[in-house]
């Protein structure tokens, strides 16, 4: 049920709750918790998904039996242990990065992990690395979570590169509460948000900052 108040955006959970919640449905083993960790380790923002965003990535990939995926914005590699390991030993993730240090890092923790053979770091921007990555395509998902003045470039690009069936999930996408202001990447993440509405079936999930979740429709009869 929702009632007045969460549908006008009231939540339920503070930090003791979702404390719990966590430890019961999204626990970390090492691979995970080394990764989550990392970005303070190393002096990098620790702006990586939450537990359950994580969890409910893996979950989408699953069933959509993604074998093939891309995700811009890699950081320290912890949502991309959710990708790999839901692609399993047969798929593979390409991730893109545009900092050195955090694409070092996230190799790192990758192969702690024991998912660095079925994943690649790809050093460099988006928009400039994803046109080298149509090779492998068609692809299963694609997950963006990086420079947000760019969403809608990478979610054009991955209407045209995935699989009709195929995933679009992007974080972020309420924009730290600034989606219907004026700057550029406002105006690039409504673009993305109604771009993604023609090609894809969708739901904006309504995580803290906004989690839209695509599946590509076929194209027409
Ligand atoms: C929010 S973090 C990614 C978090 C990661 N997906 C996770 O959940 O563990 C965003 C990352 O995107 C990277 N980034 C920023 N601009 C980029 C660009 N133009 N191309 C590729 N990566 C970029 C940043 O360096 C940062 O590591």
């Amino acid at each position: 049920m929702a009632d007045i108040d969460s549908r006008g955006g009231r939540t339920y959970f503070d930090k003791l709750i979702l404390e719990w919640v966590d430890g019961v449905h999204h626990p970390h083993d090492a691979g995970l918790e080394y990764a989550f960790a990392a970005p303070g380790i190393h002096g990098m923002p620790a702006i990586q998904v939450g537990r359950a965003e994580g969890a409910l990535i893996a979950m989408l990939l699953r069933l959509a039996n993604a074998k093939k995926v891309v995700e811009v914005g890699t950081l320290a590699g912890y949502s991309t242990i959710h990708l790999a390991r839901a692609v399993g030993p047969e798929g593979h993730v390409w991730s893109v990065e545009y900092d050195t240090k955090h694409a070092g890092v996230a190799r790192d923790v990758l192969r702690s992990a024991g998912v660095d053979d079925r994943v690649t770091v790809v050093e460099g921007a988006g928009v400039e690395m994803l046109p080298t990555l149509e090779e492998h395509g068609p692809f299963d998902a694609v997950f963006i979570d990086a420079d947000k003045v760019n969403y809608d470039r990478y979610g054009r690009w991955a209407a045209r590169n995935l699989r009709p069936g195929g995933l679009l999930i992007g974080d972020n996408v309420f924009l730290f509460g600034r989606l219907l202001e004026d700057g550029d990447d406002a105006v690039a993440m409504r673009r993305f948000h109604e771009d993604a509405r023609e090609q894809f079936d969708t739901a904006c999930v309504t995580t803290p900052d906004g989690l839209l979740v695509g599946v590509k429709r076929p194209p027409p009869a």
